[in-house]
């Protein structure tokens, strides 16, 4: 008999297609996620569960699923909406899907730089409302981007991209991480590490690309904002909370700093109406650093490949609680 599994959403076919057929498959179709309480009953009795960063996977849900559960499988790189510890609990290894969507995450968040130091979105919006009517000298005056200094925060492989964007257009590389890069992987990169603060002052581009933990929690507050240059840009598409959102609208408005651009925010979804969506020097994207077809392919197939190997009792490729295996 097929073990039974629940898909939380419509995936990619490289990866619904293996599971289909090694598989039988409760497949959630709606564009919104599965409400809590259905959520709950739809993994009641499954071996699998292939979630999504929209799913909390937590001890409720755990002993809602019952002690037939063998895997969890994260159709994402980022696990903060995963319990780790009660799943090692309970022997579940849990999955996620890093490596496939490195560069196409950075490719947005420097394509979300380059919008917000450009004024991109508000230059269209300025020509589809008709008022353009003449080159003007002082019109829509951005930030440069060449030879500015890039300050990363979080030099895994999505800061080490950006690091690799930001030498092609001549700038100066400064990062901050808990573990230093060795130094090869720092001279390969240009890269040179330095304190937070120096890191909040001397940047014209903060771009995040941190873990949600405790620690990175509000990480840009009140006193970050402070510490950074009017001109600077600041770009998240790690996750939202790690930016406090009301700190970040105040220095929007009050010009502490030039402009914003985020893939990620706190509350997700931000309503139309939320004042970061209408602030003109802050422009706000779906969570979709890692939406081209391609990377959502090899996701989806990454997502699949967990799923089935924690079914037949193999390794992950890829645990986020290797510890489990110990
Ligand atoms: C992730 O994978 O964690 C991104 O946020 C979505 O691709």
């Amino acid at each position: 008999m097929k073990p039974r599994v629940f898909v939380t959403r419509l995936i990619p076919d490289e990866g619904l297609d293996p599971v289909r057929q090694a598989c039988e498959v409760d497949l959630w179709t709606d564009d919104l996620p599965p409400p809590r309480d259905e959520l709950l009953r739809r993994v009641k009795g499954v071996e699998g569960i292939l979630s999504l960063l929209t799913d909390t996977i937590d001890d409720e849900l755990l002993d809602a699923a019952g002690p037939q559960l063998k895997v969890v499988s994260n159709f994402a790189v980022g696990f903060d909406n995963i319990d780790v510890p009660a799943c090692t609990r309970r022997g579940i290894p849990a999955g996620n899907t890093p490596g496939v969507l490195t560069e196409t995450t950075a490719d947005l968040a420097f394509a979300l730089l380059m919008s917000a130091a450009r004024r991109i979105p508000e230059s269209v919006e300025y020509v589809r409302q008709d008022r353009w009517k003449t080159w003007g000298p002082m019109l829509l005056m951005g930030v440069d981007i060449h030879d500015a200094t890039l300050g990363i925060v979080g030099f895994g492989r999505i800061g080490r991209e950006m690091a690799r964007r930001g030498r092609g257009f001549g700038m100066e590389i400064l990062y901050q991480d808990v573990h230093p890069a060795s130094a090869e992987d720092e001279a390969e990169l240009g890269a040179r590490r330095v304190e937070m603060d120096e890191l909040l002052r001397e940047s014209d581009f903060i771009t995040l690309h941190v873990n949600l933990t405790d620690e990175t929690h509000h990480l840009i507050d009140t006193d970050a904002l402070h510490a950074m240059k009017p001109t600077a840009v600041l770009v998240n598409t790690s996750r939202g909370p790690v930016v406090d959102p009301d700190a970040l609208e105040q220095a929007l408005r009050a010009g502490e700093i030039f402009a914003a651009g985020l893939d990620v925010t706190e509350p997700e979804p931000l309503p139309a109406d939320h004042p970061l969506v209408r602030l003109s020097n802050c422009v706000v994207v779906p969570h979709i650093a890692s939406a081209s077809k391609v990377t959502r392919g090899k996701m989806a197939a990454m997502a699949a490949a967990n799923l089935l190997a924690g079914l037949r009792g193999e390794h992950l490729a890829t645990p986020v609680n290797p510890e489990v295996y110990e």
